[in-house]
């Protein structure tokens, strides 16, 4: 991790939001810390009881599904009904109410596949790394695929040719969904501001986008610790999603 930058520190809470007031375009662009507060363990916290013998390396791979589809259907069937027992938090909140307050103007880029920021109503959502509450056929569906209800089970299967159901995140190796990505290209090239929310800043091209957001517009991390990406901000506030986004995307009185 490296250390902010001595002025990035001196920002204060005031001036980020003098930022944002002032922002025609805003970019939010977040990552597992934004849900900490709302209760789902980051990927490698995940990894408790049953699951503690795997490594998320091991299990979020195409060939792992390939390998052991049960074991790889049930570990994301765990994290599902996690996400599902759980609710959105403040921060969640206060994004989708500045959006419903000024149309157009934020756009939500997120590395989680929960669902809390379409939950708390946040229009548009770009996911670029897939949705965990949604699934997809593992090859290409040939017309038995697409003629029948897929037979249920772990995973659930084409009746006629086999081909599984998969969950339909971005698994490692695999490509982003291209339109997504590069509708999260054009917002970090057209936003004033990009606030990047609750992501260490270690994996791309996600983190590339508040690289290359900084180089034009102003660019916020707001993070309880260091992240990678402190070294490229314009101001650095130390805090968690839920207590500062209120506090920075809160009407004007
Ligand atoms: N508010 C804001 N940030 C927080 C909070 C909080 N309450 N709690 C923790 N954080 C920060 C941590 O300090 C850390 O920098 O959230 C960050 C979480 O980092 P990661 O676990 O690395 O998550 P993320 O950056 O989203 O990972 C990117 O990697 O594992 C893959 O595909 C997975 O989408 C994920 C991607």
């Amino acid at each position: 991790m490296k250390e902010q930058s001595p002025a990035a520190a001196h920002m204060t809470l005031a001036t980020v939001r003098g930022w944002v007031r002032d922002a025609g375009r805003i970019a939010l662009l977040s990552g597992a810390g934004m849900s900490a507060e709302s209760g789902v363990p980051t990927f490698r916290d995940a990894q408790t009881g049953l699951w503690a013998r795997f490594r998320p390396e091991e299990l979020a791979t195409e060939d792992a599904f390939r390998a052991n589809p049960a074991t790889v259907w049930d570990w994301y069937a765990m994290r599902r009904d996690m996400v599902a027992k759980v609710a959105p938090n403040a921060g969640h909140a206060a994004v989708a109410a500045f959006q419903q307050r000024h149309p157009n103007r934020l756009t939500v880029i997120t590395q989680n596949v929960d669902g809390l920021h379409q939950r708390a109503g946040s229009p548009g959502v770009l996911a670029l790394h897939g949705s965990l509450l949604e699934d997809k056929w593992l090859d290409a569906p040939r017309p038995c695929c697409l003629s029948q209800p897929p037979l249920e089970g772990r995973p659930p299967r084409c009746a006629v040719c086999g081909n599984l159901r998969r969950p339909a995140v971005v698994w490692f190796g695999e490509m982003l969904p291209v339109d997504v990505l590069a509708a999260a290209e054009a917002a970090a090239r057209a936003c004033d501001l990009m606030l990047v929310v609750g992501t260490s800043g270690v994996v791309y091209p996600a983190a590339g986008l508040a690289r290359s957001a900084a180089a034009t517009a102003r660019m916020v991390v707001v993070n309880p610790d260091a992240s990678d990406l402190d070294d490229a901000a314009h101001a650095v506030l130390r805090g968690t999603a839920a207590a500062l986004l209120p506090q920075l995307l809160q009407e004007d009185t």
